[in-house]
């Protein structure tokens, strides 16, 4: 197969927001207990947080951490996670129906969240409760001192405020699964006052409103639509949340996933514009997408029946090759829309469908999807180029024909990279680049993730089972190269 890419430094998307690169940690399953936090593990610190994750999570370079869900946020009572821990109380958690201690709160958290040099974006409950709540929270994190919430915040030892400067009206609010689900006109009501109440508490914060849980929802289009109508003076940014799985056999379709991701994007930029014109506004509302990932969801019917217990594992998928690539293209969609995408955040951190597993009083590692992950949030800071690519086509069933390269670039300090996918399952794919713009620069190194077995996974006992490559890297010759991507393969070239 060849395919090819044409660069220029004076054609570019947009400057990458760091925030892009973000994660998410829920009360879910064991992302917060035995992931993040283990009292007793041989690595824990003083507060209990396992140093091995903590190091794993640098090592992604995570510098956005939502918190703390999810569904989970629905039914929370913030309060429960603040003060002497012993006086903490243990609630029953509808949305994953466990059991949770407390234990982990905002003063603990945020700090964990600190060290690893990651802010909080903090998600209100705008399920079961509402304005007062949210403006008690933000008083209680944001607020130096003086106040009943800020001064609480201080006796109970952090002295300075937690300047949290983003936060999510709620979560996934159209969805019927989700507790004190709402119209779009209900919600978009209330975000619009909580907003108003936030704001006043501290203007110098972004909000988010939820938009369409998936694209698959009934009222994907209108939900946003009504919700800007809304809160669109109010708020920043309008969510989106998408999961991808493979169906049966059908990989090809699967390869093909961000194809979906990207026309998501551009559908629900497209509705918030168009409230833009309808309202004769100058102030954009960009795209916070705060839940993305691959999520084999038909395994998860089985464990939602599980009887009430404290930190199940729930949603423990092991990523194979084949997911690691996916994952690595939704991440060139991302990068391919941020001029309007400016936060996202792959879902979860650690164990519930996360790039970190752990066993309890055991090792940490990392999972396939980990590499791309953490490369391109490594190389993807700079400037994203509109890179002009002419690829084959192929024949998917789920979206009809789609090209079989797909590929991005982003300009850094030290020189510019390239990611690249080849959705080829059995041909290698040769690109031929064109870099006349950049002279003296060569290819210093090409690292891929493929593998024969495109099923291969890493596990506690093989944690490195699936690694990225080091290919062989071709000359430039006339400001052109040919890069050859194996099959079924994410790539990264740095050029310098
Ligand atoms: O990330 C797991 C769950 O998926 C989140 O709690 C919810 O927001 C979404 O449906």
């Amino acid at each position: 197969i060849r395919a090819s890419l044409a660069l220029d430094p004076a054609f570019t998307v947009g400057d990458v927001d760091p925030r892009l690169f973000g994660s998410f940690v829920e009360h879910m399953g064991r992302c917060v207990y035995t992931g993040i936090y283990e009292p007793g593990h041989p690595t824990a610190s003083d507060a209990g947080f396992r140093g091995d994750v903590l190091d794993l999570a640098r090592e992604l370079g995570v510098p956005l951490i939502r918190y703390p869900g999810g569904n989970f946020v629905s039914g929370y009572k913030w309060e429960d996670g603040i003060g002497p821990s012993a006086d903490r109380p243990t609630r029953l958690d509808l949305a994953w129906r466990s059991l949770e201690t407390n234990q982990v709160g905002v003063d603990e958290f945020v700090p964990w969240a600190s060290g690893l040099g990651a802010e909080t974006m903090m998600a209100v409950n705008l399920g079961t409760r509402g304005i007062d709540a949210a403006r008690d929270l933000i008083e209680y994190c944001n607020i130096p001192g003086g106040t009943y919430w800020s001064d609480l915040r201080r006796k109970n030892g952090a002295l300075s405020p937690y300047g949290i400067r983003t936060w999510c009206l709620g979560n996934e609010m159209d969805g019927p699964w989700q507790i004190g689900h709402k119209t779009a006109y209900e919600y978009g009501r209330l975000a619009s006052e909580t907003a108003k109440a936030m704001r006043l508490v501290d203007p110098s914060i972004e909000l988010v409103a939820c938009g369409s849980s998936n694209s698959s929802m009934p009222t994907f289009g209108s939900w946003e639509a009504t919700v800007l109508g809304e809160a669109y003076d109010q708020v920043d940014y309008v969510s989106m949340h998408a999961y991808y799985e493979q169906r049966g056999d059908d990989r090809d379709s699967f390869l093909a996933a961000s194809v979906d991701m990207d026309r998501f994007i551009d559908a629900v930029v497209a509705t918030a514009d168009h409230v833009r014109a309808v309202k004769r506004r100058s102030k954009r509302v960009d795209i916070s997408f705060d839940e993305w990932n691959v999520w084999y969801l038909k395994k998860f019917a089985g464990e939602a029946s599980l009887s009430i217990t404290e930190a199940p594992a729930l949603i423990e998928d092991v990523y194979s090759v084949t997911d690691a690539v996916v994952v690595g293209n939704m991440l060139i969609s991302l990068l391919k829309h941020a001029d309007r995408v400016k936060i996202g955040c792959q879902a979860q951190l650690v164990n519930v469908i996360a790039p970190i597993r752990t066993t309890p009083g055991g090792p940490a590692w990392k999972q396939s999807t980990f590499h791309p992950f953490a490369l391109t949030s490594r190389y993807g800071r700079g400037t994203v180029l509109r890179v002009e690519q002419r690829s084959p086509l192929y024949e998917t069933k789920w979206l009809g024909e789609v090209p079989l390269l797909d590929a991005v670039a982003v300009q850094g300090e030290d020189g510019v990279s390239i990611f690249a996918v080849n959705r080829s399952q059995t041909e290698p794919m040769v690109v031929d680049v064109d870099l006349r713009a950049w002279p003296g620069y060569r290819v210093e190194s090409h690292t891929a993730i493929a593998d024969d077995d495109p099923d291969a996974v890493n596990t506690a006992e093989d944690p490195e089972r699936v690694v990225p490559k080091s290919l062989k890297v071709p000359d430039v010759d006339g400001g052109r190269v040919a890069l050859e991507l194996p099959p079924l393969s994410w790539n990264l070239v740095r050029l310098g």
